[in-house]
């Protein structure tokens, strides 16, 4: 058995919880990141375990993530679905993310809902996974392990969400550069979507951005930014729905 994290995470909450959850097995994991443009898939096989987690994107899966995960071979591993997102709601992610592994051939045993810092409203969820978070996902995380390890997980796990999917717009944050820009090519580098280019960062292809904020949190300049009315008119609108902490969520 061979244990993988195969994962999405532009600003980092989801790998967090990835990384909770891995430590629970007692073996290497090995790391496939979901962002790089040029990604190496892993040949896998019935006796692997891939910890499969996704930010929540509007209820969805983020459309690139859905599209490279589509390109994955699952022939018959086992996955561990993650779903992360920004302690307003989930929606259909977890629906749309077990659909998309099923038809890539994977064994969906277990699936995890967990909250991490809104990317986008950062004083939302701000330090989640906290140490609570980290207790709650390791127990679950052990008990995943055990029933698998039980041959106790048979059928495909049952995750709430709705089909056909919420509908999905693209986004009307799209991060812009600033005067304190000084061209080092950072955000273009490991933009996911290439949308950013490598030669003139101030040229940017909004069609391809995702608004994953990547280029928000990686420039060491701070200089990607958003526009603050914008900004400010999305942290009132998620102000009632995220007033409550949200729990993290297992399904076996
Ligand atoms: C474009 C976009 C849409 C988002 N939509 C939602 C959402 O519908 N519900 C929610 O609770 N959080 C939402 N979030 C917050 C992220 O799901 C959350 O912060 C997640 O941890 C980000 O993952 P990352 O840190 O791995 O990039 C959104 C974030 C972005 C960038």
């Amino acid at each position: 058995m061979k244990l993988y994290e195969i994962c999405f995470s532009p600003t980092g909450g989801t790998a967090k919880v990835s990384h909770i959850l891995s430590k629970e097995w007692d073996c290497a994991a090995e790391w496939i990141d979901l962002t790089k443009q040029d990604l190496e898939l892993p040949r896998l096989c019935e006796d692997d375990v891939c910890i499969i987690s996704v930010p929540s994107y509007a209820g969805r899966v983020p459309s690139l993530a859905a599209e490279r995960i589509g390109r994955l071979k699952g022939n018959g591993a086992i996955a561990v679905l993650a779903v992360v997102y920004g302690n307003r709601a989930y929606e259909d992610t977890l629906l749309e993310l077990k659909d998309l592994l099923m038809k890539d051939g994977f064994h969906c045993a277990a699936a995890v809902a967990a909250v991490a810092e809104h990317s986008i409203v950062r004083e939302i969820a701000v330090g989640r996974p906290d140490e609570q978070d980290q207790v709650e996902l390791t127990a679950f995380a052990r008990k995943i392990r055990l029933a698998l390890e039980n041959g106790g997980l048979g059928d495909d796990v049952t995750v709430p969400g709705n089909r056909p999917y919420r509908e999905t717009r693209p986004s009307a944050l799209k991060p812009v550069p600033g005067e304190s820009c000084v061209r080092c090519g950072l955000c273009a580098k490991n933009c996911p979507a290439g949308a950013i280019s490598p030669k003139n960062p101030f040229e940017v292809c909004f069609e391809s951005c995702i608004a994953c904020m990547r280029c928000v949190s990686i420039c060491p300049r701070h200089a990607r930014v958003l526009d603050s009315e914008k900004l400010a008119a999305l942290t009132a609108h998620l102000a009632a729905p995220c007033a409550v902490r949200k729990e993290n969520e297992c399904f076996l």
